[in-house]
């Protein structure tokens, strides 16, 4: 898979590309995460990139041209899946929307700045728009950092347990079960015993009941979609 993030603030993206998951499962050849900074497609002399908005309100926005000619460049090479753009008042970002993206080959992460992007962007460019939930931030780069994690641990290698992403929270519409590690007691504090006998069956059927217990009382919205 291959992920082209285009950000006003490349250097916002350093720390998530290259020391977090990203970097391991490029590594290991699953995946290719590429930065490409929108000043480089900027205009003039200052490599202007944004402007006042039309119709007197304050801030600024990305204009039209870089962000198109840096998408026309990306095209030219692949073709996209997705050409995304990280927005507040896009779709609501959760498991099931990662489980989706991790089955492309190719997506392009839009990191907004400023006010946002010029509208005809959106309008003639943009084919999925998606937020991280409902509060602003200052750009887009750590909501595509997080997408892009949350989607590339997905890919199979990328996580060294095979089965630990599909045991995730959410995976199957519930919450996780509480986890223990040794020793099976301490300040007086007990793994349940359960987990301890080395009866799978019976550990399997604690599991589930927890992970709804869990639901029920902390997610009751996920039982009742
Ligand atoms: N850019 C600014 N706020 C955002 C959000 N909540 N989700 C995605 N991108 C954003």
């Amino acid at each position: 898979m291959r992920i082209d993030i285009i950000s006003a603030v490349p250097e916002l993206l350093d720390g998530p590309v290259n020391q977090s998951i990203l970097k391991r499962a490029a590594d290991k050849g699953l995946a290719e995460i590429i930065v490409h900074n929108l000043r480089d497609y900027g205009q003039g002399p200052y490599r202007q990139i944004d402007d006042k908005i039309y119709g007197g309100s304050a801030g600024m926005v990305l204009m039209v041209e870089p962000v198109s000619n840096c998408i026309n460049d990306l095209k030219k090479e692949r073709n996209y899946d997705d050409i995304v753009y990280m927005t507040p008042d896009g779709e609501t970002f959760n498991q099931s929307v990662a489980n989706q993206m991790s089955l492309q080959q190719n997506l392009v992460l839009l990191c907004g700045h400023y006010k946002g992007i010029d509208q005809r962007i959106r309008d003639h460019i943009i084919t999925k728009e998606i937020s991280i939930g409902d509060f602003v931030l200052t750009g887009g780069e750590l909501a595509a950092a997080m997408i892009a994690d949350a989607v590339v641990r997905l890919l199979p290698g990328v996580i060294s347990d095979e089965t630990s992403a599909l045991t995730d929270s959410f995976q199957d519409g519930l919450l996780a079960p509480p986890i223990y590690t040794r020793p099976a007691e301490i300040n007086g504090w007990k793994v349940p015993d359960v987990l301890l006998s080395g009866h799978f069956a019976e550990i399997e059927k604690w599991n589930d009941e927890m992970a709804l217990k869990r639901t029920e009382e902390r997610r009751p919205d996920l039982l009742s979609d």
